[in-house]
């Protein structure tokens, strides 16, 4: 017989589900020809879904400017809750003056499949630059994160909102599992510390080693890969997905490990989308959280360790989920394991790590990464969706 056990509390103490009722999705769709049409970008689409399904818990709808300007200055809502990275729903000058306040907005994602409602709150405008530099501690357009801010509209619509259907993600709807339902998973099988992993690249071995290390002190992992949206040259998540399935079968125990798909997109914020991270997983039924070297950053834009440093500048319990902060992994030839500089003495010429880019360009060369960095059948998995013969 299962044990069952209360999970953490989501961020702000209740689960949100803005998922319309049968009647509610009647009534929309009624009235589906007559409201103003914004279209959403594929970040837009993601963040409507996380909203409704509860993973940006307590956020109900897209930011209105109080709560916008407190996240961006002080990593705060406007009721002191902690958020640090703004949720924003942003369109042209054009398209904002038409809209009225007050008024019910119709959301259609990029195909022009009409998704969500928006009640129109507030219109504001805001300031990129200032937004740029505080949470992306840069203003360079270089960025990607910076560059959606700056090719994004001037006005930000702000409100409730509502998703009209929770549809199966067309790539991986076995492992769709939102948070209610991660929650009562962990519930059924007696988990009561859970440690979420945040990954947008394929599994590598310093991947796996600060996962097994969490993995020997918590009760269970959330294996819990990006699939929204990412910059062009990160590698596409059907094929990240297929290197975490081998993982599932060969590597991780089976009984200990749930795969489960993270449908937000990229904002690459460093430190910033490391406590962002940590609270969507908090909302997950997470109790801990992995925060390795760089997490979430590009290039050099930030510290190797200052998307951990950031948890510290909120209170014990404030954030209300765990960090557990790893130090840059590799493969060890002196001691013939993965180690940290925490666990092995080795010289640099003993550590064996290589960048995502060495990584890529090797894979396109048609050479394998080797056994101490990858294993060989997710290195063999990725040089096969690289279309290389091995
Ligand atoms: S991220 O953008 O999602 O952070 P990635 O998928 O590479 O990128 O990283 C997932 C997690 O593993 C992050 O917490 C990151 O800090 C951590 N990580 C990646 N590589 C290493 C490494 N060699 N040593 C320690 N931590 C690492």
């Amino acid at each position: 017989m299962s044990v069952i056990t209360e999970t953490i509390a989501p961020h702000g103490g209740t689960l949100i589900n803005r998922i319309v009722t049968a009647e509610q999705k009647a009534e929309f769709l009624s009235k589906a020809d007559f409201l103003p049409k914004v279209q959403l970008d594929k970040r837009a689409t993601s963040d409507l879904v996380m909203i409704a399904i509860g993973g940006f818990s307590p956020i109900k709808g897209f930011m209105e400017e109080q709560d916008y300007k407190g996240v961006v200055d002080d990593m705060r809502m406007a009721d002191g809750n902690p958020w640090s990275v703004p949720v924003t729903l942003s369109v042209s000058e054009e398209v904002a003056a038409p809209l009225k306040e007050g008024s019910l907005i119709r959301l259609d994602d990029p195909d022009g499949n009409f998704v969500g409602v928006l009640e129109l709150t507030q219109k504001y405008t805001y300031d990129k630059t200032h937004e740029a530099v505080k949470v992306y501690r840069t203003d360079e357009d270089k960025h990607p994160g910076v560059k959606v801010i700056y090719e994004q509209g001037n006005v930000n619509l702000a409100g409730p909102i509502w998703l009209l259907e929770r549809a199966d993600h067309p790539l991986f709807p076995s492992y769709q599992i939102d948070p209610a339902a991660s929650r009562a998973m962990f519930r059924e099988k007696g988990w009561h510390t859970v440690v979420g992993f945040q990954t947008r690249n394929p599994i590598h071995r310093a991947h796996e080693y600060i996962i097994k290390c969490a993995l020997e002190i918590v009760d269970g992992l959330f294996l819990h890969p990006l699939v929204g949206a990412t910059k062009s040259d990160d590698i596409p998540a059907d094929v990240r997905m297929r290197c975490y399935e081998i993982m599932m079968e060969n590597y991780f125990p089976q009984d200990r490990v749930i795969l489960a798909i993270n449908p937000s997109a990229m904002r690459y914020a460093g430190p910033r989308e490391a406590i962002f991270h940590a609270l969507i997983r908090k909302n997950y039924g997470c109790t801990h959280f992995i925060v390795g070297r760089d997490h979430a950053g590009v290039g050099d834009y930030y510290g190797t360790y200052d998307a951990q440093h950031i948890f510290d500048e909120f209170k014990p319990g404030e954030l209300g989920i765990t960090p557990l902060k790893f130090e840059h992994a590799f493969y060890c030839t002196r001691t013939e394991q993965m180690a940290t500089s925490k666990t092995s003495p080795a010289t640099k010429e003993e550590r064996i790590h290589l960048s995502g880019t060495k990584v890529r360009g090797m894979l396109r060369e048609g050479k394998l990464p080797p056994p101490q960095f990858s294993r060989p059948k997710v290195a063999e998995e990725l040089a096969k969706a690289m279309k290389i013969n091995n």
